[in-house]
């Protein structure tokens, strides 16, 4: 092997031993710097002949060539495995979940309240809305519920010491019937001296509040209230629209519906809604769904109208309770504990 193979052979080993690019600038110094072994050769020219000069020349110029391209060589190598490096310390794991900000859902008893609404909407029923602290007058009175009368007991209501400004008792609604009364009036009022009244024809849906805590009672709780009146509403118009909605909301026609006589002091005659799916896994079970009746006389006398002119029906019914019937859920504590595990289940 001649003196200038040996010269690139020992370029390549000592490119090849450079690690880092400024490594590989010293070694090329040691070649192609100004003191570098292929430099010196070239200031040896200036002793030899022409002839040998020409020879001796191409042959240093092609031995340099061979080092410049094994430098570059070398160069593009070092700069591709610091490439790689760097994409593999920043490697991103495309297949983990993302950091987002995660999307919000309905609570299942707002997502059964507006099908309850839109079903009601599409029957020509209102929506109104009432206030949780309620009068003592409007949660029993107004209904039928003599002061002191044991009907009173029918719901555990939080009484509380408290009355409004115009010395009235004050508590918790413990249903949302109140809401008969209030909108009643204020339709009467709104419709006063025009002749004859447009329907009423609403439902106010609601959180209410009892003392009652377990599986399938909370404290608080979703109620909707459902009022027809007009001068010629029937039991048999709550059967349609009863029976409509509950098609509706189940999304089924398999189920029975049953009227059981029962006792509310604001409805005369009264009755519990039941219905009992004819397949799935509730088949053939009777469950309650709603209590309802045609409204007591003196009841429409406090909405402020006539009751030989105006009659009609009304009903109570739970919302929560149609979710869990619907969903297939279980225990009513989930409703309302705030856990995501149970409510994402429904985004
Ligand atoms: N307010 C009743 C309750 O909470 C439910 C109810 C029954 C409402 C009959 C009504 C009705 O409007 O007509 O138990």
């Amino acid at each position: 092997m001649n003196e200038l193979d040996s010269l690139v052979g020992a370029a390549r080993a000592d490119f090849d031993a450079a690690a880092t690019a400024a490594a590989l600038e010293d070694a090329k110094a040691r070649y192609l710097g100004r003191a570098g072994r292929l430099t010196e050769l070239m200031k040896g020219l200036a002793k030899l002949s022409p002839d040998e000069k020409k020879a001796r020349g191409a042959a240093i110029n092609a031995a340099k060539s061979q080092v410049e391209s094994l430098l570059e060589a070398r160069r593009r190598a070092l700069a591709d495995a610091e490439l790689q490096a760097q994409l593999k310390a920043e490697a991103l794991d495309v297949t983990l979940p993302g950091r987002s900000r995660g999307t919000g859902g309905l609570h299942p008893v707002s997502r059964t309240i507006e099908r309850i609404e839109a079903i009601f909407g599409s029957m020509g029923f209102d929506v109104a809305e009432g206030p949780e602290i309620e009068t003592d007058w409007m949660s029993f009175t107004a209904l039928n519920n003599p002061e002191n009368h044991p009907a009173r007991s029918m719901q555990d209501t939080f009484y509380v010491d408290l009355k409004d400004a115009e010395g009235r008792w004050l508590n918790l609604r413990p249903h949302t019937s109140p809401m008969q009364v209030r909108y009643a009036r204020a339709h009467a009022a709104k419709h006063a001296g025009q002749g004859s009244m447009p329907e009423i024809r609403v439902i106010a849906p609601g959180r209410t509040y009892r003392v009652d805590s377990d599986a399938t009672h909370s404290p608080m709780f979703h109620q909707c209230e459902g009022l027809w009146i007009g001068e010629n509403v029937s039991f048999k118009d709550l059967k349609v629209v009863f029976t409509s909605f509950v098609r509706e909301f189940f999304e089924t026609d398999d189920f029975d519906v049953r009227f059981r006589p029962s006792f509310f002091p604001f409805t005369e005659p009264s009755a519990e809604i039941d219905i009992a799916f004819r397949s799935g896994p509730l088949k053939g079970r009777w469950l309650e769904v709603a209590g309802s009746g045609q409204v007591h006389p003196n009841v429409v006398r406090n909405y402020g109208l006539d009751p030989e002119q105006h009659i009609g029906f009304a009903f109570g019914m739970g919302p929560d309770r149609l979710a869990m019937l619907r969903y297939g859920i279980d225990d009513l504590r989930l409703m309302f504990d705030g856990d995501l595990r149970f409510l994402t289940q429904f985004n």
